[in-house]
């Protein structure tokens, strides 16, 4: 088989990238692992920022969003027993957020790309990448025990932090800090308990309460790395969250069985460059963000429009020009977002180790975040999304 370009991975990057590319009359093969049910079955976060939701526009692919997504125009940050609001969309000069699931954007973009009749290899296993560094890149798989290989102009490795694409390459610098604790994570069908997002330092340690819809909550404790999932049952949970929350805030948690419930570890990860000749890694494949900031999805789809402005150059002009200049522009605003989200989950987290000074100063630099206008303007400019 050929194709112009081959997709690792559908993921949210892949897909969109995939369908922007269809566009433009370019052909892509997208090769995933796993079945259609099992990405749709992966729950993970669901702020959009503005650019995120305009490029899925332009793919065709925003329609539900556009009936279904939520604008937020603030969050609040819950500490000392009340609600601090931030209002991001006065400090920003008017814009907002999205909330929507990621799985909605997922099978949003699948059932665009099914319509349009585009190839997704699912089930791939053995995905291989070959010669990337030379004119005539290639990509073997096996689907049901059968070889198969694609030859194609460019490689697009956007399957994400465990994938293959990424591990193709010797010649990586890699950057790294683990966070000593993870967020647990249940998703029940009961009004939220605030009308926007709740990020909360307590004592007892971090909580956010989220949202899917006007009837669906997402919400989140701070657990210990090694925590077991097992070890909480929704009862647990719900009085866990309750007492992590302002007064108020708790009193209008409406509790209800949990439909999922899971356990993240919080990481912050990035790999330099994002290109290796004609392999270019995409989203998660390429960096990891703490989920504090809201900004995985927005990064790989940062990550996609960098690559697609490219890839467009290349086959409209035949200019590498967007094509060399991707890595350097990607990580660029790859590294605010990875600062941001290393902030966010610094000021919100209780870390065992840093003892009482670490606290204070905590406390101080909330203090100062929702008191001053240029302090809580950085936290906004950032939360809706720098600019590309
Ligand atoms: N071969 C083929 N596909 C693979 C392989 C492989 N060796 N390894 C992984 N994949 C697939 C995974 O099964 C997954 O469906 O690649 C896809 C990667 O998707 P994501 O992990 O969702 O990554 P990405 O598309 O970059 O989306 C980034 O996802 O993890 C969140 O917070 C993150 O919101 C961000 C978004
Ligand atoms: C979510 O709704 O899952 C969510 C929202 C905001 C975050 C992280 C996760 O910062």
């Amino acid at each position: 088989m050929r194709t112009q370009v081959a997709i690792i991975g559908s993921g949210p990057s892949g897909l969109l990238l995939g369908q922007l590319l269809a566009t433009i009359g370019v052909e892509t093969v997208i090769l995933e692992r796993s079945s259609r049910e099992h990405v749709l079955g992966r729950v993970r976060a669901g702020v959009l920022e503005q650019g995120t939701v305009d490029l899925l526009g332009e793919a065709g692919a925003a329609d539900r969003l556009h009936a279904e997504g939520l604008p937020h125009a603030g969050i609040s940050l819950a500490f000392d027993g009340r609600l601090h609001r931030i209002d991001l969309t006065a400090l920003t000069g008017g814009k907002h957020v999205t909330v929507y699931g990621q799985t909605e954007v997922t099978h949003d973009l699948m059932d665009k790309r099914e319509a349009a009749g585009l190839v997704t290899v699912y089930e791939a296993a053995n995905v291989a990448l070959h010669d990337f560094d030379g004119t005539a890149p290639f990509v073997t798989y096996d689907k049901d025990g059968v070889g198969h290989r694609i030859d194609c102009d460019f490689i697009a490795g956007c399957d994400g932090y465990h994938g293959v694409s990424r591990r193709s390459e010797g010649a990586l610098k890699t950057f790294e800090r683990t966070y000593p604790f993870g967020w647990l994570g249940v998703l029940a069908e009961v009004p939220p308990a605030d009308h926007e997002l709740v990020y909360a330092n307590h004592e007892r340690g971090f909580a956010l309460c989220s949202m899917r819809s006007p009837h669906r909550s997402r919400y989140y404790v701070q657990c210990p790395a090694d925590e077991r999932v097992e070890a909480w049952s929704d009862d647990r949970f719900w009085d866990e969250l309750r007492r992590r929350l302002p007064p108020q805030t708790a009193a209008a948690v409406t509790t209800g069985p949990s439909f999922e419930k899971s356990i993240a570890p919080l990481r912050s990860f990035v790999a330099e460059p994002m290109r290796f000749g004609k392999l270019f890694l995409v989203g998660d494949a390429a960096h990891i963000v703490p989920p504090t900031g809201a900004k995985g999805l927005n990064l790989a789809a940062s990550d996609v429009r960098y690559l697609f402005a490219g890839l467009r150059e290349f086959y409209r002009e035949r200019s590498q020009a967007g094509l060399d200049a991707y890595s350097a522009k990607a990580l660029a605003r790859v590294w605010k977002a990875v600062r941001f989200s290393w902030w966010m989950t610094t000021i919100l987290h209780r870390f065992p180790e840093t003892g009482e000074f670490g606290q204070r100063i905590q406390e101080a630099e909330l203090d100062y975040l929702v008191h001053s206008k240029a302090a809580s303007t950085a936290l906004a400019e950032n939360y809706v999304g720098l600019p590309y």
